[in-house]
């Protein structure tokens, strides 16, 4: 549907592989953050029948992947950390313009970006791990991650012209791009 403009190289795949446990419980908060996203958005824009539909849908897919995060987890004595400030997701919430409609829009697309992002960087973690249950685990979430992406950019269709979408989306995945670029590798998803 849409292409990234930076691909995540394999010294992030290392910094996460390299401190497991504090990835689990960034995507574990990750997971609990998009859940709460998708309520905002159904909260907002409760005339939007669609979106009302399917962001109740995704609130309780994100909770399933924070459920089965937990899982993981819990099996190895990791608790949840304490909410921490997400960069990434700051840096990428400034391409936000003002104005009900536009406004709208960049947060249907910064959300498929989010999502693209999220698709690309759990299939690395999925490629990385051995055989066994937490890549078959990595694997699933990648492609869920993927359709997250996908339904954005859909519901963005059905409220705006595929033209200004697509236009609107190029000047987004540039912005992620270049923040993608400058910020620092963790065991982290950003
Ligand atoms: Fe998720
Ligand atoms: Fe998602």
């Amino acid at each position: 549907m849409f292409e990234l403009k930076y691909k995540t190289p394999f010294i992030w795949t290392e910094a996460v592989l390299a401190d497991f446990d504090a990835f689990l419980q960034d995507h574990a908060a990750a997971e609990k953050k998009a859940s709460g996203m998708a309520v905002t958005m159904l909260s907002h824009y409760p005339d939007r029948k669609s979106l009302v539909r399917a962001m109740a849908d995704l609130a309780i897919e994100e909770l399933i992947h924070l459920k089965q995060v937990l899982k993981i987890m819990q099996a190895k004595d990791i608790q949840l950390a304490n909410d921490v400030k997400d960069q990434y997701i700051k840096e990428i919430r400034s391409v936000f313009r003002q104005g009900k409609e536009v406004f709208f829009l960049d947060r249907l697309l910064v959300a498929a970006v989010i999502e693209a992002r999220g698709h690309e960087r759990f299939a690395l973690v999925g490629e990385a791990l051995p055989a066994g249950k937490e890549k078959e685990f990595y694997e699933a979430i990648a492609k869920s991650e993927e359709k997250h992406k996908n339904l954005f950019v859909e519901l963005s269709y059905e409220y705006f012209d595929k033209e200004e979408v697509d236009q609107r989306l190029e000047e987004i995945l540039i912005a992620e791009a270049a923040i993608c670029e400058k910020l620092p590798f963790r065991a982290a998803l950003h």
